[in-house]
This record gives C-alpha cells, structure tokens and sequence, in this order.
C-alpha cells in the first residue's frame, strides 16, 4: 500500500527520500513522487508513473536540491494510476503527501470548490492540501491550520504537510494509517514504516491514533486527540539494516522462503523448556488471562487468516479450549455472540491491516476479557492496541506473497495451543511431544528445502494452465488454501481449495485434463479418505500433483505426480507441507514471467478497508 517519507535536515535530503521509498516498494505501489523546498524557498516536484526507479532516474536527471522534502509511493484507491494522481499534491504553499481514505471527500471537494479551489486530481487526496491552505488563512500556523482540518476529515489518514514558505517545519497527523518518527542528531524524518528510515536513524517514536506533530531539524512536539501536548516513547530499533537487501536470491520471496528454518529457530528461541512453553512468552499476565480463557475467538486476514484456520484444528483438539476463527472484514461489522470469558486473537504480520485493526478494536467494547495478537511487526498498531503480543520474530517480509510470516505465525499458535493447553487437560506427556516435535522443525525444514528441484520442474506442466484446484483434509485444508493463494497472487493462474471430502459435493464437475489438482497428503488418521479423494479425481480424468507422507505410498504414474515429503509429527506437519506449495507458486510464477515480489494490484500492507 502507499508508503510515506519525509525528512527536515541541512543537508539535502532527495536521496533519502528516494532510498525511503526504494525500501518501501515492497508494499505494493503503482507511482511514486517527492518535493522538496529549497533555500530560497523554491518547491521543486517529481513525480512518475510507474516504479520508485522511474523516479530515481528523473531525480538524477534534474538535481533537486533543499533540506525539507517530502515523498510519496503511491496505490491507487480513488483515480486512475497516473502522474497527475501521483502525490505529493500541492495547493498553493503548501504541499501533502498522504495514506488512506478520506471517505468524506465528495462534500469536502464540492464546499472547496464553491470557495474557488481548483482541483487538479481525481484524488481524495487532494481535499487535505486545498482545505489546509483554506484553514491556514483563518489559522497562525501550519499546525494549527492541521489540527483544525483533521477534525473534518472522516476515514483514515498518515499525512504530512509542507509550507513552502517556512520550510523549518514539517506537520504530521496519524489517524487509521500508520507513521513513525525517526530521530536524528540535527535533523529528524518521518516514514509510514521504519524501514525506510534504518539508512539514517535507528532511534524511533511511534505516533498515536489521533497525533497531530510538527517536526524541525532540533524538535519534536506531539499533540493527542484532543490537542494537549504529549510525550511519545522513543525506541531503540534492532531491525536489520539489510533486511532491504535479496542477497544471493533473485527474489525476496525466494529469500524468505529459504529463510524459514532460522525464521522459526528464532521464535522458538528462548521460549520453550524441556517439556512446555514459558509464561513469559506471550508477556506479563499472560498466565493469569490464559487460566480464565474458555473460548477464542481468531480475526485475521488472508494468509494470516489461514494460520489461524490451522490454529481452530490444534485448540479445538490438543488447546481443550472452543475456537471460532473469522475474516477480520466480516467480523468488524457483523453483531456477534461473545462467549463468557473469551479472548481475541488477532493475527498479521505488519500489524497494520485495517480490518483487522478495527476487528480489535470493536472486539474491545464488546466484553473480551483480553486481546492478544501473533504479530511480526514490533510497535506496530495491533502490538501497541493489544493487552498481550507474541513477536513471531520472522524478520521483515518483503515480498508481497506472505511465506516466514505464515510459517512464523504457525509457530506462534503451536505455542499457544501449549499455554492455553496445560490448563484445559493437555497432559505432561502431551506437551514434551508437542515441543520435541518443534524443536524438530528447524532441521525438518532444510529437509523439506530440498525439495526445491523437484518441484521446478514440476512447474513447468502449469505454465499454460487457467484453473487449479487444491485438496486437503483436517488442518490441511488451510494449507490447501493458502497453497491455492499463493498460487493465484503471483502466478495469476485461477486457484481454489477446497476440503476433499467435499468434492463430490460440486467440484467434481470440474475436472479435466486441463485442471491440475494439487494435494497435501500427510501420513495421519485422514489418509484413507483423502486416498478415497484422490481416487475419484483420477477415475475422471484429473491430473494429480500429489506431495505425501513417504510412508503414505502414493506412486508416480501417468496421471499421478508424487513428491515425497519428510515424515514429521502431525503436529508439525501443516508448518512442513506449506513449503512445497510456496515453492511450486514460486516457479510458476518464474516460468510464467510475473513481478513475483510485487504482483500486479497487490500491496504488501493493506492499511485502507
Ligand atoms: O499483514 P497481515 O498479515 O495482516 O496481512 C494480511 C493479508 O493482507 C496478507 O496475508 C495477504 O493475504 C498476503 N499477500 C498473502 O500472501
């Protein structure tokens, strides 16, 4: 989704800027733009369709210098991607870069408009820069011309605005899209993720819902909601310096995919003893809560949505403990029964989605007696909202297509299963095989890696297919749907899931030669009835793909592709088939051409409903 930089420092600042935005783009973008003013008070802006690169070489093409810029990727929701629709958007001095959704901006633009503001953009955008400069008239300052305009805007908003007649300042104002402040010695930036800010500073504030600040090259100063001046804590980040960078991988996908044994060492890092899993893992209190939990309820969206699915399956049968999971889109707005003494779960990488952020927060009036959420991202909204967090510790993501996150998370819920567990009848002997079994991941996974040439050629037989289908049974059947979403986000090629037993219930008339089936097949208590699955898929005509069990007994035939998978225990083994199915998306989209880190439509972080 959009991704936001700014900065106010003596030195020229446009390199910052782009490289902010070059390690934003792994957020989904369609063009990118920054402005800058200079000494003598000039504003000097670019903006292009297309990548963060288009950008870079029109700013090597025409210098642009000055200390106070702001700039802009932007994912279009209101307007064609276009240069003219492209931010930052300027409205007399002042000029705005801006995330989200102003849902009010139809009246806002027509009362502009009979006051004489000519718009230039089909924007919502634009109504923030035209109705500062028209609160900036009536009010002392640019701070205050903010503070007065936030309160008309309804929907969702990280904006910063420039004056380009007082470039000593920059404004900020944080409702429902996030923004952090980086500190610096001497000058400060800002950035709707701190990524893009690691080049230059590792000291960060977070704002709060609702913030409005102004930013020079000295200060900092934070207003609430309400307009009183605030302090903000300032946080040491450990993010990785490189974790922009793909290595020896041609893709960030492929880098994290590769990435997911030490992924999980470092979330099971620290946090199991010999037969259980610590207190202190999901943070202080945690115990307490989890003693009174007696139902959960899971909010997430797409591929953390899935890892909550396979969550369902461990709580229900080992956590002893009933378990709903919804999409956070729906759960946000339908009326629902809370259960005495249930506990919100909410699950995403970035922290940041706003369904379900808002799932969250709705779920906080409506009598949960706690929130935890299994997160990737430190400071991030769902981690400052929620009472608990458990860090999955996967390192940032960049591809667009989820893979450590989903794995990571998975992790996360075993652990969970765990707490939750010891208090609901999980047995001694039940939990020391449950944490022997992820210890065993680790190296099970660089088994599984192994994988990786079989399966690229496998690839090739989907190059020229339209349709796909994915089985599997129990908690496989989350893995089959996120094998099927994987597949069709970077590969394009139309994907379904579907539980096995259902087939004969409607799918089975779509099989043909054309329509590869896909299936996950662990050796478990479901594999005669998948077998029974399979069967029916082959006395139509159906072409399987079918990663099993070693021990399951599948054979390659003229209809029948087999990969063997390592045998692990039941418990590990959705983390495990998930591999393959990321790999297979992965050299089908190789094959088939795609912007495989960035697929077409897709952002990284959806921070607009
Ligand atoms: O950051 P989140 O985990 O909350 O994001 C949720 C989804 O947008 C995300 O999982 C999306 O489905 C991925 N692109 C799938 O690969």
């Amino acid at each position: 989704m959009c991704g936001i930089v700014g900065a106010v420092a003596q030195r020229d600042v446009v390199d910052i800027l782009v490289e902010g935005l070059r390690r934003l783009e792994y957020r989904g973008y369609d063009s990118a733009g920054v402005a800058v003013v200079g000494t003598a008070g000039e504003l000097q802006r670019l903006r292009r369709l297309g990548k963060v690169k288009e950008l870079a070489d029109a700013v090597a093409a025409q210098p642009v210098p000055g200390g106070t810029g702001i700039a802009h990727t932007r994912w279009a929701t209101h307007g064609e991607p276009s240069e003219r629709n492209a931010h930052p958007h300027v409205s007399g001095n002042i000029t705005v870069v801006h995330n989200g959704i102003i849902e009010n901006h139809g009246p806002l633009r027509q009362a502009l408009q009979a006051k004489g503001y000519v718009f230039n953009s089909d924007t919502d955008t634009e109504v923030i820069a035209h109705l500062v400069e028209d609160e900036l008239k009536k009010a002392g300052s640019l701070l205050a011309a903010v503070q007065n305009a936030v309160k008309q805007f309804s929907g969702a908003y990280g904006t910063v605005l420039m004056d380009k007649t007082d470039p000593s300042h920059l404004v900020v104002a944080r409702s429902g899209s996030p923004l952090v402040i980086g500190l610096g010695i001497g000058e400060n930036f800002i950035a709707s993720d701190q990524l893009a800010l690691l080049p230059v500073t590792r000291r960060f504030m977070f704002l709060e819902e609702g913030d409005v600040a102004e930013i020079t090259r000295q200060s900092v100063t934070v207003y609430d909601k309400s307009g009183v001046q605030v302090e903000r804590a300032v946080v040491e980040s450990n993010a990785s310096y490189d974790a922009g960078d793909k290595g020896q991988y041609r893709h960030f996908m492929l880098k994290e995919i590769y990435e997911q044994p030490s992924a999980i060492n470092n979330t099971l890092e620290g946090r199991l003893s010999n037969d259980s899993v610590l207190d202190e893992t999901f943070g202080n209190g945690a115990a307490d809560l989890f003693k009174k939990v007696k139902h959960i309820q899971i909010v997430a969206c797409g591929t953390s949505y899935h890892s909550g699915m396979v969550a369902r399956y461990w709580l229900e049968s080992l956590g002893g403990i009933s378990c709903n999971v919804e999409i956070a889109s729906e759960f946000r707005y339908r009326k629902s029964f809370v259960q005495p003494n249930s506990l919100l779960v909410s699950i995403s990488q970035s922290g940041e989605t706003a369904d379900t952020l808002a799932a969250l927060r709705m779920a906080k009036e409506a009598g949960y007696i706690g929130s935890l959420t299994i997160c990737n991202v430190a400071g991030s909204s769902l981690v400052r909202e929620s009472d608990l967090a458990f860090m999955t510790r996967a390192g940032a993501e960049i591809g667009v297509a989820s893979t450590k996150a989903f794995t990571t998370q998975l992790v996360g819920l075993a652990m969970l299963t765990l707490a939750i567990g010891k208090y609901n009848g999980l047995t001694a002997a039940q939990q020391q095989e449950m944490v022997t079994a992820l210890r065993s991941l680790p190296a099970k996974l660089e088994e599984t890696l192994t994988l990786a040439t079989s399966i690229e050629t496998l690839a090739e037989e989907f190059a020229d297919k339209h349709h796909s289908l994915f089985l599997g049974r129990g908690d496989q059947y989350p893995i089959a749907m996120e094998g099927a979403l994987k597949l069709k986000e970077i590969s394009y090629i139309h994907a379904e899931a579907y539980a096995a037993g259902e087939l004969k219930h409607g799918p089975l008339a779509l099989i043909d030669a054309d329509m590869p089936i896909i299936v996950v097949a662990p050796n478990n208590e479901l594999l005669e009835k998948l077998q029974s699955n399979v069967e029916e898929v082959r006395a139509r005509g159906g072409i399987l793909y079918v990663f099993a069990d070693i021990d399951a007994h599948f054979k390659s035939d003229a209809t029948q592709r087999v990969v063997n998978v390592p045998h692990v225990h039941p418990l590990i083994a959705p983390i495990i088939y998930t591999i393959p199915l990321q790999l297979l998306s992965y050299y089908v989209a190789i094959i088939k051409g795609t912007d495989v880190d960035q697929p077409r439509n897709l952002a990284k972080s959806v921070t607009v409903e």
